[in-house]
């Protein structure tokens, strides 16, 4: 396994002594006016250093999804641009998340997926944790055969638990414990889909077995895939098939306030259907908006797609600088529409159909990392009708880091 590090000698760098603090608060500014993030931001790994802690440690980040570790037991290590933590489902099926580090002499419990059966051994003295993160035994702490020691408090010891949240099936973390409560993160985002979904139809997601995942690695920086996922003004020149059906002006733009999401959404969306099968709908969409769904990019790294009858999630693992894996998880309404066997072929033909224009999406987005190393662009400018969910995207990165 390939594991990417931030190079630690580049964490005590000030942000002012990494990057012009002035072209950041000119990102702030009316969109006309307003320049883009500047080119650190994208190829500098002093930037890199700072922005793990500011972005993917302040807020709430996301780290996979509950259906990849479906059963008790199951766990798997994720690696936050070097920071190791681990996923896990414990017995009440709650999903919890810890620092993937043994408190004895630091050793990394957990290399990679697995079920684990009642605790979360460590490999090299065999101090175990159950899976509230309890530190349950210390073999031999105390001498051969001797697994208790007087002076040693088992409680100061337990696995560091990290702040964790799941919505709609999507796992959220806040490494440094100071974001706001999850729920009023969310709670914009919710009211603005609560004319397609309620809480009930949450339940009612299940991620599809077959044709629910694929993935891919681009080689740029992960903010590009935000900021291209942002606008619908790149549909005629990458997309022009979707263009076809979905046109650039059957969309519209989406800005939540406070500041958290921006995306856009289609007033043209049309249910994949085979022969005379389609997939199961939402009961409480909005009758008047049947034809809607929208794409919206929660800050930072989680674009979701909600459809009259299909949801999904692409969430973004950085690997790097100018490295990114894009993770693709798709949901249906009901069992019978994730996991039929009738709606196989049509289920392979949806997935078919987001990858290609993920993949599509590619050029675009690995382009603007090449063009990052310019010397004569330094952030660029905005279309002020096209652009405003891109800019305030950049308005919330250049806010979270000043
Ligand atoms: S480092 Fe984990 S038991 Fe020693
Ligand atoms: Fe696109």
């Amino acid at each position: 396994m390939i594991i990417f590090f931030v190079d630690q000698n580049h964490k005590n760098k000030t942000l002012s002594e990494i990057l012009d603090i002035q072209k950041l608060k000119d990102v702030d500014k009316q969109i006309e006016a307003a320049n883009g993030l500047p080119n650190e931001c994208y190829i500098s790994e002093d930037y890199l250093a700072y922005e793990r802690d500011k972005i993917f440690c302040d807020k709430w980040t996301v780290v996979g999804v509950g259906s990849s570790i479906p059963n008790a037991g199951d766990a798997k290590p994720y690696n936050l641009l070097g920071i190791p933590l681990i996923i896990i489902r414990s017995k009440d099926m709650k999903i919890r998340v810890f620092h993937n580090v043994c408190s004895h002499r630091g050793f990394k419990l957990l290399d990679k997926p697995c079920n684990l059966k009642n605790v979360i051994r460590c490999p090299y003295h065999s101090w175990s944790y159950d899976f509230a993160g309890n530190l349950v035994a210390t073999p031999h702490i105390g001498g051969l055969d001797i697994h208790q020691f007087d002076k040693f408090d088992k409680n100061k010891s337990n696995l560091k638990e990290v702040k964790t949240k799941v919505w709609m099936d999507i796992i959220f973390v806040n490494i440094n414990s100071n974001e706001i409560d999850f729920n009023k993160y969310i709670k914009p985002l919710e009211q603005r889909w609560s004319k397609f979904i309620n809480n009930d139809d949450h339940n009612l997601l299940v991620h599809s077995n077959d044709y629910g995942y694929f993935n891919l690695e681009v080689k740029c920086n992960w903010k590009f895939a935000i900021e291209n996922y942002c606008e619908s003004y790149h549909l005629p020149t990458i997309h022009p098939e979707l263009n076809k059906v979905s046109n650039i002006n059957d969309h519209y733009h989406i800005q939540g306030l406070p500041n958290r999401f921006a995306g856009q959404g289609s007033k043209k969306y049309e249910q994949p259907v085979k022969g005379n099968k389609k997939f199961n709908t939402f009961s409480n969409w909005e009758k008047s908006m049947l034809k809607n769904s929208e794409y919206i990019a929660l800050f930072p790294n989680v674009m979701i797609g909600l459809h009259i009858d299909h949801f999904y999630v692409f969430w973004l693992e950085p690997l790097g600088m100018d490295k990114t894996k894009e993770h693709m998880q798709i949901y249906y309404v009901g069992d019978e529409s994730a996991n039929g066997e009738e709606l196989k072929e049509l289920r392979k033909e949806n997935s078919k159909f987001w990858k290609n224009v993920m993949l599509e999406d590619v050029s675009a987005i690995e382009g603007m990392q090449d063009g990052r190393h310019s010397p004569v662009y330094n952030g660029g400018n905005f279309s002020p009708a096209m652009d405003q969910p891109t800019h305030q995207f950049h308005k919330w990165v250049a806010n979270s880091l000043i």
